[in-house]
């Protein structure tokens, strides 16, 4: 069972993580158009992370027999600045989405909602993956300065990344993540 604040708080994190994986797919065609494939293939790959981290939360609220809420998506923007300034942004948002998280923590510890809070914990977690991730590449970005060469090596790099995430949600959250090893 949820409370009905519980319930909007997650359907508002749906719609979050929703957004990011909207953003980080304009931020893959921008990488693309300028002909940086290995980032546009890592913003890609992130934009799968981020449709599972709102498909779990989906599946969440349904399983807890609460209603699921679909709220607009907004626009993200179009074009971006350097590899550096969209990384420092891509950082940015992960912060707010790390509050965001904490803050529905904090309601699930405040309404002992304990079934809500250990399904949290995933995200609590995940979420120093991600801050991790975008400050090891922005580290990276602040050593190459404006090399090209050093650009091109990283991006090289960032070809490599690969998805285990499941793209068919129709058989269900846990069956499309075990199919997928995720
Ligand atoms: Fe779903 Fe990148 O936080």
């Amino acid at each position: 069972m949820l409370s009905d604040k519980m319930s909007q708080a997650l359907n508002e994190q749906v719609n979050r993580e929703m957004y990011s994986a909207y953003l980080y797919m304009s931020m893959s065609a921008h990488c693309n158009q300028t002909g940086l494939k290995g980032f546009a293939n890592w913003f890609m790959v992130q934009y799968h992370e981020e449709m599972l981290h709102a498909m779990k939360i989906y599946a969440y609220i349904q399983r807890q027999g609460a209603q699921v809420k679909l709220a607009a998506i907004k626009a993200p923007p179009a074009s971006f600045e350097s590899p550096l300034g969209m990384f420092t942004q891509t950082l940015t948002h992960e912060q707010f989405i790390t509050r965001s998280i904490n803050d529905i923590m904090e309601l699930a510890i405040a309404e002992k909602d304990h079934a809500s809070q250990i399904f949290l914990e995933w995200y609590v977690t995940e979420q120093v993956e991600e801050e991790e991730n975008d400050n090891d590449i922005i580290a990276q970005l602040k050593l190459i300065q404006d090399n090209p060469q050093g650009l091109m090596m990283l991006d090289r790099e960032l070809a490599g990344r690969m998805t285990t995430v499941p793209t068919d949600f129709s058989k269900g959250i846990q069956s499309a993540m075990a199919s997928a090893g995720a």
